[in-house]
């Protein structure tokens, strides 16, 4: 796999490690409510954060363009299909927000066991479709330009920023799981 491909990859591990959480976050429901919104607040955070303004940016602002540009099928089929995931992804974080704020921790819950479902789902046919066929689509330069654009990316961003998010939600995961045992 090529440096491009890697990165991505790297943020869809700690973006698939986030989703565990997920279901863990629910043993406070009944006991620590509070807690459970706490959790639940920073999951959503880190969604909007890491896996959308850093990473879903990335696809949508460099390599699905680049992509779409080299193969028109690639462009009005699988591209397309990605990026209205990504749309329908903003759309549950949103709901899931309103049904917390609601204090309807069921509701909640439904919605983002749905949103891991998706993006799990999601993540799965980038990992295994997409990003195996970089290096059919794109030369070794054309490659290296993309991941230079993705490296411009974070450091707009904020390296440091993406990195404390890393470990916060690290963090959260080793608190979560540590109250079930
Ligand atoms: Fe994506
Ligand atoms: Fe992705």
């Amino acid at each position: 796999m090529n440096r491009a491909a890697n990165l991505l990859q790297a943020e869809h591990e700690i973006i698939i490690n986030a989703v565990g959480l997920i279901s863990e976050a629910g043993v406070f429901i009944g006991k620590d409510c509070s807690r459970y919104e706490k959790t639940v607040k920073e999951l959503i955070y880190f969604y909007r954060n890491y896996a959308d303004k850093y990473h879903h940016y990335k696809e949508e602002i460099v390599l699905f363009p680049e992509m779409g540009k080299k193969n028109e099928l690639l462009d009005n089929g699988v591209i397309k299909e990605m990026f209205e995931h990504h749309e329908d992804f903003r759309n549950m974080l949103s709901v899931a927000e309103q049904l917390l704020e609601k204090s309807d921790y069921e509701g909640c819950g439904k919605q983002l066991r749905m949103y891991a479902e998706a993006i799990l789902d999601h993540i799965a046919v980038e990992n295994d479709e997409l990003f195996q066929m970089l290096e059919t689509v794109f030369d070794n330069e054309e490659i290296n330009r993309i991941y230079f654009r993705f490296e411009d990316i974070d450091r707009d961003l904020g390296v440091d920023e993406k990195h404390r998010m890393e470990e916060n939600i690290n963090r959260l995961i080793l608190e979560t799981t540590s109250i079930r045992q």
